[in-house]
């Protein structure tokens, strides 16, 4: 990527800032994030879909990487924010993010999540189901107030990276579907409901995606069921959400397209659909999460314990592994990296990077190419800002790593290594503690 260079020592830089010095300075495993590409992603597609279509909004998909400060970044840059909990709720409101701004989603939000959403007043409500519906009636009643809702339909469309398929499939744990019926009842449903308004619709059609068809099915799909609730119950929806699901490169092997690409499907299918039934252009939002911050991010480890079996394997150990990147073992990821302090040195073996998680399973990279390794030497992995420290857990007991922020070519330290003391903070332990120092 454009952020990465070798300066004169032969290190790896990103945004400008010694890969190196960062080990040495903040520790590792350490996650790198550079704001400056962060904010550009954010207004690359807000622009992106601004000039293909005017009235339209950007929802940044906080499960991808959620902290205060990362929400501040996304209300400076004027997106919206999604959030799939009270704990990511209630992280935005601690950092101030504009409570309007933000879209609840997730398939089981609990009474008092709701209850949270609605005293603060979220900006959207994204119903997922029946159950969901009357508990928002509930607590709106009691508290007096009303709120916007958008309603999750199952599209019966399922786009995994490679394979796309259209299945008109209803069997799927999120939102109403189609072929049952069921989206029309929601639809009913709310219509007469006097505690919420129903603004529009929501589809989420999956994750890292490189083809646009997928998205053109999407707008055509939903813009018909704008129609039909046009027809049915003389309803005009206002929102059409079209989640997030924009690939990005993780290794040469994958070949996202332009972000244009993509909106440009969607937008050409939703006008086309928008003239044939003579409808008005709902406002149109997008979730990208992964596609703003993937690509931004990079995790540092050191290289431990080195095991060569001759004729069979070279497997080098990083002070890291599943507890911080959950990827790989989980869906069987790829990634790439180099070794940040032989940036220019030549590449000389291929090698396995393991984790340190006592499981035959925590990978990281199988037979990567790199310089000759050694103990000590600092492994940079990338493309690793998404879903790796929003996934990450203390397997192991295993401290969370620091993160780093690298703006204007500087390091700012955003979240502390977690402690040996932080992991076993929430315990509740009878006998008095022995005090240990290392
Ligand atoms: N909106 C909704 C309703 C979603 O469910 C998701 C992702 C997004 C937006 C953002 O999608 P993105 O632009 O990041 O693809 N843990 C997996 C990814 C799970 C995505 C779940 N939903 C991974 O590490 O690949």
């Amino acid at each position: 990527h454009e952020n990465l260079s070798i300066n004169e020592k032969g290190h790896l830089e990103i945004a400008g800032v010694d890969a190196v010095e960062l080990a040495s300075t903040f520790g590792t495993p350490l996650y790198v994030f550079d704001e400056g590409l962060i904010r550009e992603n954010c207004r690359k597609f807000k622009k992106e879909l601004a000039n293909l279509y005017e009235n339209s909004g950007v929802i940044y998909a906080g499960k991808a990487f959620m902290t205060m400060n990362m929400a501040k970044i996304v209300e400076e840059e004027g997106l919206y924010l999604d959030v799939v909990s009270g704990g990511e709720l209630y992280t935005a409101l601690k950092a101030n993010f504009p409570a309007s701004r933000i879209f609840f989603h997730g398939n089981n939000k609990s009474f008092q999540e709701l209850k949270m959403a609605i005293q603060y007043g979220v900006g959207r409500i994204v119903v997922d189901n029946f159950y969901e519906i009357e508990l928002i009636n509930d607590i709106c009643k009691k508290m007096k107030k009303t709120v916007d809702i958008l309603l999750r339909i199952t599209p019966g469309i399922e786009a995994h990276t490679h394979d796309y398929i259209k299945t008109g499939q209803i069997d799927s744990k999120f939102g109403f579907g189609l072929e049952n019926g069921h989206a029309l009842i929601a639809v009913k449903t709310a219509v007469k409901m006097k505690t919420v308004n129903l603004v529009g619709l929501h589809c989420h059609i999956g994750s890292q995606i490189f083809e646009t068809q997928p998205f053109k099915d999407a707008g055509i799909i939903m813009m018909e069921l704008v129609k039909t609730i046009k027809d049915e119950f003389n309803y005009d929806i206002e929102e059409l959400d079209f989640g997030g699901g924009f690939g990005i490169k993780y290794t040469k092997d994958d070949k996202p397209l332009p972000v244009k690409e993509y909106l440009e499907a969607l937008v050409l299918s939703i006008r086309e659909k928008a003239k044939e039934h003579g409808l008005k252009l709902p406002k149109l939002l997008i979730e990208p999460g992964r596609a703003i911050v993937g690509p931004a991010g990079m995790t540092l480890y050191t290289v431990g314990a080195i095991k060569n079996i001759p004729g069979v394997r070279k497997y080098v150990s990083v002070d890291g592994g599943m507890s911080d990147n959950i990827r790989p073992a989980l869906y069987n990821a790829k990634y790439e990296a180099v070794i940040a302090n032989k940036a220019s040195k030549p590449l000389e073996e291929v090698v396995s990077i393991a984790g340190k998680c006592c499981e035959s399973g925590d990978m990281l990279i199988w037979d990567i190419n790199l310089p000759k390794v050694e103990p000590g030497d600092i492994l940079a992995v990338f493309s690793t800002g998404a879903y790796h420290h929003s996934m990450s857990s203390n397997y192991n007991m295993l401290p969370r790593p620091a993160v780093v922020f690298i703006y204007n070519k500087k390091a700012r330290l955003v979240i502390k290594r977690e402690t040996y003391e932080d992991l076993i903070k929430n315990e509740l332990f009878e006998d008095k503690g022995k005090t240990v120092s290392f």
